[in-house]
């Protein structure tokens, strides 16, 4: 698989494209589909949840297919009630020590069994030369919404836990760990050929807080979920300020948002790193050719490094037309073709 041989730092004939919610509502069909059950339900589904992932790779030459569900999902199974709106939000966060020892952690096989399904359809299904990407909310992200409830400005209320209560705080992302490690593991049994920790909100944290809290807490998931030839990408949005110590996280791929020039990351990552990203979701909203100009520059610049994988730097908005994605992934194949 292109996909995983450019994890692996392997040669590949042309830079393997995938992009982060890739199944979703910039998706006629996907909409379609969404209307007739909720996201929840969608999620809960295990032949709707492979469908909603099968759809992009129907409509473009990507080389990999992401899982259809959502971060919150094992969230959702330590017991915390959330919604969508379509934005999560938790009626009942986080407020401190007592809620912390009422979280369970789950078994992946009893309480997830569902996303486990959808994986092994979705496997069953795809182009054996396609990947199938599994994939979990880092502790730190998780550790976010449950205690501010959904979104947030400034995340006050989980720095304030973190300042105040860092023991607290520390056993809330040990008990994230020891829920994911073994669920991402149970995605890697059901097919999926590689892993990819999202830390959308880890970017709000002074660096010294980011090497004391979000990093150890990603580390110990990654250690414990390694396996030969299963490759772990590791996602921090916002990621600039910790390029230094991002290795660390022994993450086989880093995965790097729209913010930094890929050159530059490259540079202070080290040129035998693996990196995957980053182009500006915003530039799919504008002309054919300046998207192929600024992913063919993109494709040059991840050639400096030991492999490269194209991704968007964050999540496609839903307003793109879906014409772009199509120019977008043959740009990535023409200019990357070795
Ligand atoms: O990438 C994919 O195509 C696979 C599916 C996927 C979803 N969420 C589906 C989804 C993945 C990988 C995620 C990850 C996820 N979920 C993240 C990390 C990625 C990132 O954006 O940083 C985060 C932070 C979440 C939490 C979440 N779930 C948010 C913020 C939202 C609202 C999104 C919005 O634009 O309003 C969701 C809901 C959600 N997750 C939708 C989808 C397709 C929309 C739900 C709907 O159809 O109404």
């Amino acid at each position: 698989m292109r996909f995983i041989d450019a994890c692996l730092g392997r040669p590949v004939d042309t830079t393997p494209v995938w992009v982060m919610r890739q199944a979703g509502r910039y998706l006629p069909e996907y909409r379609e589909l969404r209307a007739q059950s909720d996201f929840l339900t969608m999620c809960r589904t295990p032949e709707l949840a492979a469908e909603a992932t099968l759809q992009p790779m129907r409509r473009f030459d990507l080389d990999a297919a992401i899982i259809f569900s959502d971060i919150l999902i094992p969230v959702e199974a330590m017991g915390m009630a959330v919604e969508f709106r379509p934005a999560p939000y938790f009626p009942a966060p986080i407020t401190g020590k007592e809620d912390i020892a009422r979280l369970v952690i789950p078994h992946p096989k009893r309480d997830l069994g569902f996303v486990l399904e959808a994986l092994r359809q979705v496997r069953a299904a795809l182009d054996p030369k396609k990947a199938l990407i599994g994939f979990v909310g880092a502790p730190f992200t998780l550790a976010a919404y449950m205690v501010e409830g959904g979104g947030s400005k400034d995340f006050m209320q989980l720095k304030g836990m973190m300042h105040r209560d860092p023991a607290a705080f520390s056993d809330l992302l040990a008990k994230l760990a020891d829920t994911i490690a073994p669920y991402l593991a149970a995605q890697i049994d059901a097919g999926a050929n590689a892993v990819q920790l999202f830390d959308t909100w880890a970017g709000q944290l002074a660096p010294e807080d980011f090497a004391k809290f979000a990093l150890p807490a990603a580390r110990s998931v990654i250690e414990r979920v390694r396996r030969e030839g299963v490759p772990v990408i590791y996602f921090v949005n916002g990621a600039a300020p910790y390029l230094d110590v991002l290795r660390s996280s022994k993450a086989d791929v880093l995965g790097i948002d729209f913010r930094v020039d890929l050159s530059q990351a490259i540079e202070r990552l080290g040129r035998d790193v693996v990196v995957q990203g980053n182009l500006d979701p915003a530039v799919l909203l504008g002309p054919a050719a300046q998207i192929e100009a600024r992913a063919a520059a993109i494709v040059e610049k991840g050639k400096a490094a030991k492999g490269h994988i194209f991704n968007l730097g964050h999540g496609i908005n839903k307003d793109t037309d879906p014409q772009a994605m199509s120019v977008l992934v043959d740009a990535v194949h023409k200019a990357g073709a070795r």
